[in-house]
C-alpha cells in the first residue's frame, strides 16, 4: 500500500503534485482490485504513466533541466516494463503483474521520487515561475 503522505511525497510543484497523488491512487486501486477490474484499471495506469512523463518532459524541458536525459531515460524504463506487464494482463495472467504493481513499481515510486522528480522540482523553483513562463510553458509552480 503506498500511502500519500503531504510532507513526505509533495514537492511543491502544483503540477508534479497532483500527478503524482493520481499515480498513488491508480496504484492503491490496482492492489486492492479483483481480477476482473484489474485490466480496465492497468490500462488506466498505462494512459496515467504516459500524461505523468511527458508532463514531466515538458517541464524539463521548458526549464532546461540538465538531468533531462537520465530522468527521461528512467521514464522510459519503467514504462517498457508496464508495456510489458500489459501484454501479460491482455493474455489473462495477472500473478506477474499484481506483484509487480505490489512491489516494483511502490518501490520504484519512492526512489524516483525522492531522487529524479524531487531534483526537477527543486530546478523549477530556482528557475522561478516567471522565467518559465517566459519560456513560452504553462507550468503551474507552487
Ligand atoms: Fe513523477
Ligand atoms: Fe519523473
Amino acid at each position: 500500500m503506498l500511502a500519500w503522505n503531504e510532507a513526505v511525497h509533495a514537492l511543491g510543484v502544483a503540477e508534479m503534485d497532483a500527478t503524482h497523488r493520481e499515480f498513488t491512487a491508480l496504484v492503491n486501486l490496482l492492489a486492492d482490485c479483483d481480477d476482473a477490474d484489474f485490466a480496465a484499471l492497468f490500462g488506466k495506469l498505462l494512459e496515467h504513466c504516459r500524461l505523468h512523463f511527458t508532463s514531466e518532459g515538458r517541464l524539463m524541458r521548458i526549464s532546461r533541466f540538465p538531468a533531462l536525459g537520465e530522468h527521461e531515460g528512467e521514464h522510459h524504463r519503467i514504462y517498457g516494463d508496464l508495456m510489458q506487464m500489459q501484454r501479460a494482463v491482455q493474455r489473462g495472467r495477472l500473478a506477474l503483474p499484481r506483484a509487480f504493481v505490489r512491489r516494483g513499481l511502490e518501490e520504484w515510486f519512492g526512489l524516483h521520487l525522492s531522487s529524479m522528480d524531487a531534483a526537477l522540482a527543486a530546478h523549477l523553483k530556482r528557475v522561478g515561475v516567471a522565467r518559465v513562463e517566459l519560456t513560452g510553458g504553462l507550468p503551474v509552480l507552487g
